[in-house]
Formats: structure tokens, C-alpha cells, sequence
């Protein structure tokens, strides 16, 4: 694996099918399973680490956003990273860019309506990631579900030509959905935030059982969250997969979606439903059963 700083630089080291995977770094599975993806599709497996400023509010965690290169690189190489891209943030944004990505309906919701600007700091970055790298596939997380909407739309509205490819959520065995910022919880915390995982899988349950009400889910989730005194609840909803907007129940691509905070930290996670004509593929994701990377490190 090599690390580069510049777009020349990976250009002239990938070749054949490039297989990107963007991230802000702070590693864990959840990237390494991105990268393991990107590994078996690809001939030049290309990771990002840039931790991008336009997708930060003023009162977000960008100053104590977790930065460790040497771990991250090790991790990378581990898991068949080629081409470790880390630019400064002068060869991302050379001058202070005057073009926006206005994403519309799209952001109304969910993370767009409580983050105001964010994603379209995330389509800006995605968008130079794509045009600058040319990846075949790019790969991310249904962890960030409307990220995902958001990313597929940019690459069809731009007619950027790449196959966006989502990723299952890797989870902690209890399930709680991996995250850089969990690292930020203390021990009564992250016995909370397992709340959101539990909330969630009780609803697919329900679904599998049937179930197609939003209304009846958003509750289930809830009742889980209730118990916690130390959760504050931003939102629990249902939402299309395509276009990010509310549901009242299921349709055909769907997810159900959390966002709660615990003390100084913030935490989103989902379950996602595929419906057919008489059967429901439901993807709560993958729990971990080794030791995760974070222990081994
Ligand atoms: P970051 O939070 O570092 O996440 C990078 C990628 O890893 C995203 O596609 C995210 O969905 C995925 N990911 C995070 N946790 C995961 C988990 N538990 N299981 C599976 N995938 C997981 O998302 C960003 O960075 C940024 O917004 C970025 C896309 C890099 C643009 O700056």
C-alpha cells in the first residue's frame, strides 16, 4: 500500500477497475468492510481519509473529530487498500470553492433537516472524490442511509459514470452499529446506545411478522429508547430509500431510521427493508463475532 497526498499522485498509481472507498478516517470494521467490498471487485483499491471541514456545522465535533494516520494506514493495508489517499485540506480545496451542490427535497429530512448544509459539504467532497479519482465503483455504508440517497442522486443527476455500491452496517456483537464517535461514550453510555440497535431490530421483527405501519415501528423504537433516561430522542422515522422523504409505511426500498443523543454525543443508525409483491428482504446488518480492530489495536 502506498500513501499519496495528491489527485495526480493516485491517478498515476491506480489502474484497471479502481474501487474507492471515502472516509474521514478513525477507522474501524464498518471501513474495513468497505474496503474488503471494494477488494473483491476491484483491480486498484483506492481509500480516502479527509476529514472535510464543509460537512461540519459550527457547534459539530470537527476540532475533536478522533485523527490517527499510523493505525489508520496498518488498518488500511490490513484489509487490501492499494492507494491511501490522505490529501491536505489545500489539495482538496486549493481556493475557497464557489460552486455549491444543492441537493433539494432531498436533505428536507431526517440528518438534512438537522444538520443544515451538511450533506451538501458531503455531495461537494463526494462530487471532487468521483471526478478527480474516476473510480468504476464507489463504495459506502447503508450506516448513513441518506448519505447514501444523496450520493446515488449526485452520481445520476451529474452523470458521474460509477457504480455506487452500498454496504451492510457492521455492528458491535450486541449490536450496536460501529461508529468513530462511539469511542467518545463512557461505560453507562454505551450501555444506553445499544437502545437504538435493540429498538430497531425490534421493528424488523415486526416486519418480518407483517407489520407495514410506520406508525406501529416508529413506536416500537420508542419504547426502547423510553428506558434510557440518558437518550434524547432527535427522530425516529420511516423513510423512501431513494428520495429520503417520510413514509407512512413500507414501500418497495425503505428504512427506518434513529438519531439520539447520549451526553456530548451523537448518535444515527437504521434498519432497511426491501418489500416485494409477498415476501420482505429485511438488513439490520452484520455483527461482528471476532474481535474487532479496535480491541486488537
Ligand atoms: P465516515 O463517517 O468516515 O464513513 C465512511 C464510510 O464508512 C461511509 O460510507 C459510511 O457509511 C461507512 N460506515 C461508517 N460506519 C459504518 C458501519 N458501522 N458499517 C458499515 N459502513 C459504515 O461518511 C463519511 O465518513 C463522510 O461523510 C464521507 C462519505 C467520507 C464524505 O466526507
Amino acid at each position: 500500500m502506498i500513501t499519496v497526498l495528491s489527485f495526480n499522485e493516485v491517478r498515476a498509481t491506480s489502474a484497471g477497475r479502481i474501487g474507492l472507498a471515502p472516509t474521514m478516517g478513525a477507522l474501524h470494521d464498518g471501513h474495513l468492510a468497505l474496503f474488503r467490498a471494494a477488494r473483491s471487485g476491484s483491480d486498484t483499491v483506492v481509500a480516502s481519509i479527509f476529514v472535510n471541514p464543509k460537512q461540519f456545522g459550527p457547534d459539530d465535533d470537527l476540532d475533536r473529530y478522533p485523527r490517527d494516520l499510523e493505525r489508520d494506514q496498518t488498518l488500511a493495508e490490513s484489509a487490501g487498500v492499494d492507494v491511501l489517499f490522505v490529501p491536505p485540506v489545500g489539495e482538496m480545496y486549493p481556493a475557497s470553492p464557489r460552486t455549491q451542490v444543492s441537493l433539494g427535497g432531498l436533505t428536507e429530512h431526517f440528518e438534512g433537516a438537522r444538520r443544515p448544509g451538511h450533506f451538501e459539504g458531503v455531495a461537494l467532497v463526494v462530487a471532487k472524490l468521483l471526478i478527480g479519482i474516476r473510480p468504476t465503483r464507489a463504495y459506502f455504508g447503508r450506516k448513513d442511509a441518506q448519505q447514501l440517497s444523496v450520493v446515488q442522486q449526485l452520481s445520476d443527476d451529474l452523470s458521474i459514470p460509477v457504480e455506487i455500491v452500498p454496504v451492510s452496517t457492521v455492528r458491535e456483537p450486541d449490536g450496536l452499529a460501529l461508529s468513530s464517535r462511539n469511542q467518545f461514550l463512557s461505560g453507562d453510555e454505551r450501555a444506553a446506545a445499544v437502545a437504538l440497535s435493540r429498538g430497531l431490530f425490534a421493528a424488523a421483527s415486526e416486519v418480518e411478522g407483517g407489520e407495514r405501519d410506520g406508525a406501529r415501528l416508529e413506536q416500537l423504537v420508542k419504547q426502547e429508547l423510553a428506558g434510557h433516561s440518558s437518550l434524547q430522542v432527535e427522530y425516529v422515522g420511516l423513510a423512501d430509500s431513494a428520495t429520503a422523504s417520510t413514509l407512512a409505511g413500507l414501500t418497495t426500498d425503505t428504512f427506518l431510521a434513529v438519531a439520539a443523543r447520549i451526553g456530548k454525543t451523537r448518535l444515527i443508525d437504521n434498519v432497511a427493508f426491501s418489500v416485494g409483491d409477498d415476501s420482505v428482504i429485511v438488513d439490520r446488518g452484520e455483527l461482528l463475532t471476532g474481535p474487532s480492530v479496535l480491541e486488537e489495536a
